[in-house]
This record gives structure tokens, C-alpha cells and sequence, in this order.
């Protein structure tokens, strides 16, 4: 395998750095929409995004022990277009199917639980940064293309660490949830106030809250562990006996890859030396190069699925 310079996107452009530069907002301006956000964010009654009651349903239904599939179907059919993802995702490659399927009873258990949560998840996602105005509707744009991102990211290893890839690709996709929080919180208070949210707030709330909220949202919509536990905190200090311990490290290595890849604000990391890529025993070799040059490519195609 011939490896190009220009596709080893892990080598940083300029000063390589093992942190993140934590985001600010000292003027005064900033100061003042950031303290009476932060105020809003600590109620713990604020409202936060909230499930469409079809997707909620379908949740419930595929947690049962015998799933109903043709109910789940019925359901389903209510929403056009998620049911229109479900039979397109069920006719793609990934899932190497032989005759065209038509019939979302069929649709459903050829994806499987995992498969359709991850529609659903994607789906909500979506919807949930779409539609913003000012700063904020960049900041959206960037949540959503990390979401994807590191769904792509935390399956594609997934195989490294005996995980399963159904679970870790939702693992990627929500880690962040916390960031639509606050995003609400804050496209509600412009609305409200026709006050504009600058991104330098908006970034250093997320940074502050994201993973608190994530926790609140994640047990509000009864997600199945380890999502709470992983949602409420990858950016902890990791205890070695942690069940959790790889996805947590997975994920900030899809956070590193992110800012190294342009997803997201441009980050140089010193991408092995890492505390996670370090800690997951990726090391600078042919094996590693290889899965890290496809990364790019996996990327634009899960994100053209949207
Ligand atoms: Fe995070
Ligand atoms: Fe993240």
C-alpha cells in the first residue's frame, strides 16, 4: 500500500499540541449572555429536546424481549420519511440484500434493534440541528458532522476491541447529546430575547455542560446503558476498571480525529502521543495507517446516507 503524505490527515498542520485550546469568552458581552445561559442550563427543569412519540414508541418496542415486528412496522409507517431511511438502509449494500424489500416488516429485523435505534438516533440528531440561525446554525452543522463522524470512527474500531460494531457506531453518534441541550437552550433564548448566542458562548457552555446534560437527556429518553454512562462522561479521568473503558477512550480518539480531519474547528494534536490513542495501543505502523487512511473515505459515504 502506497501511502500519499497528503492522505495522512493524523500528521498536525502546524505546533502539535495533547490538548485542546479551552474555548473563551472574556469580553464583556460574551460574559453576560454566557453567565445568564449557564443559569438557565443549571435549572434542572429546563427543557430540553424531547422525542418525536413515534421514535419513542419504536424505542420501547424494541427493548421487549420478543419483538413485535409487524407492530413495530405499523409504527413506523406513521413517519414517511424515517420509514423511507428504514427500507433504503435495508436495500444498501451494508446490508447485502439479495431481492429488493418493500415490506417494512421485513425491513426491520434485516437491520435488526441496533440497526434501526441507530436510524432513529440518526434521524433525531438530524432534526435537532437543523433549522438554527446566526452562530449557532454553523455550530449545529458541526455537531451533526462529528455525530457522524464518530459513529463512522468508533465502528470502524470496533472490531480492534472485540466490540460490536451495531453498538459502537451508536456510541459515536450520541456521545455528544449533551451539545443539542444546550443548543436548544440557546436557539430558545434567542427566539426569545432576539438576543444573538455568539459561538465563543455557545462553544464554552458546551464545554462546561455538555456532558451533564447529555446524562439528563439520555436517562429522560431511557436509553439503554452504557449510552448514559459514556454520554455523562467521556472527558472524565478514566478508571482502569471502568466497563466502559474502550468506548470512552474510542470516543476521544474520534474527537481528536475530528479537529485533526477539519470536522469541527482545526485542532493540530500530536495524534499518537495522545492520551487515548496512546492508551488504545495504536502505534505509528503499517496496521494502524492503513485503518486510519480509510477513515476519510468511510466518512463521506455514512454521511451521504443522510
Ligand atoms: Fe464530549
Ligand atoms: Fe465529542
Amino acid at each position: 500500500l502506497e501511502i500519499r503524505p497528503e492522505e495522512c490527515w493524523w500528521i498536525p498542520k502546524g505546533a502539535p499540541t495533547l490538548i485542546a485550546p479551552k474555548p473563551s469568552c472574556d469580553d464583556e458581552l460574551s460574559q453576560r449572555v454566557y453567565r445568564l445561559l449557564r443559569e438557565i442550563i443549571k435549572d434542572p427543569n429546563v427543557e430540553l429536546p424531547s422525542l418525536s412519540p413515534a421514535v419513542q414508541q419504536i424505542l420501547v418496542m424494541i427493548e421487549d424481549q420478543d419483538v413485535d415486528f409487524g407492530g413495530l412496522a405499523e409504527v413506523l409507517a406513521q413517519d414517511q420519511v424515517l420509514a423511507a431511511k428504514v427500507l433504503r438502509t435495508a436495500n444498501s449494500a451494508a446490508y447485502k440484500s439479495v431481492s429488493p424489500i418493500s415490506r417494512l416488516d421485513v425491513a426491520i429485523p434485516r437491520l435488526g434493534c441496533e440497526g434501526l435505534r441507530s436510524i432513529l438516533m440518526g434521524r433525531t440528531l438530524r432534526e435537532m440541528t437543523a433549522g438554527l440561525d446566526g452562530d449557532l446554525r454553523q455550530a449545529a452543522q458541526d455537531i451533526w458532522n462529528r455525530a457522524i463522524a464518530s459513529a463512522v470512527m468508533v465502528s470502524h474500531m470496533a472490531s480492534t476491541y472485540q466490540l460490536l460494531p451495531g453498538q459502537a457506531s451508536l456510541v459515536g453518534l450520541l456521545h455528544d447529546l449533551g451539545m443539542t441541550g444546550v443548543l436548544k437552550v440557546a436557539n430558545d433564548h434567542q427566539r426569545e430575547f432576539n438576543e444573538k448566542v455568539p459561538r465563543n458562548v455557545f462553544d464554552a457552555l458546551c464545554w462546561e455542560w455538555h456532558e451533564l446534560i447529555g446524562h439528563r437527556i439520555a436517562t429522560a429518553w431511557e436509553l439503554p446503558e452504557p449510552l448514559p454512562h459514556i454520554i455523562g462522561g467521556h472527558h472524565q479521568l478514566i478508571d482502569d476498571d471502568d466497563p466502559d473503558f474502550v468506548y470512552m477512550y474510542l470516543v476521544q480518539f474520534s474527537d481528536v480525529s475530528c479537529s485533526l480531519l477539519d470536522i469541527g474547528p482545526y485542532v493540530p494534536y500530536d495524534f499518537f502521543k495522545t492520551p487515548c490513542v496512546d492508551t488504545l495501543g495504536l502505534k505509528d505502523d503499517e496496521l494502524t495507517r492503513r485503518q486510519l487512511i480509510e477513515i476519510p473515505e468511510l466518512i463521506r459515504e455514512r454521511s451521504l446516507q443522510y
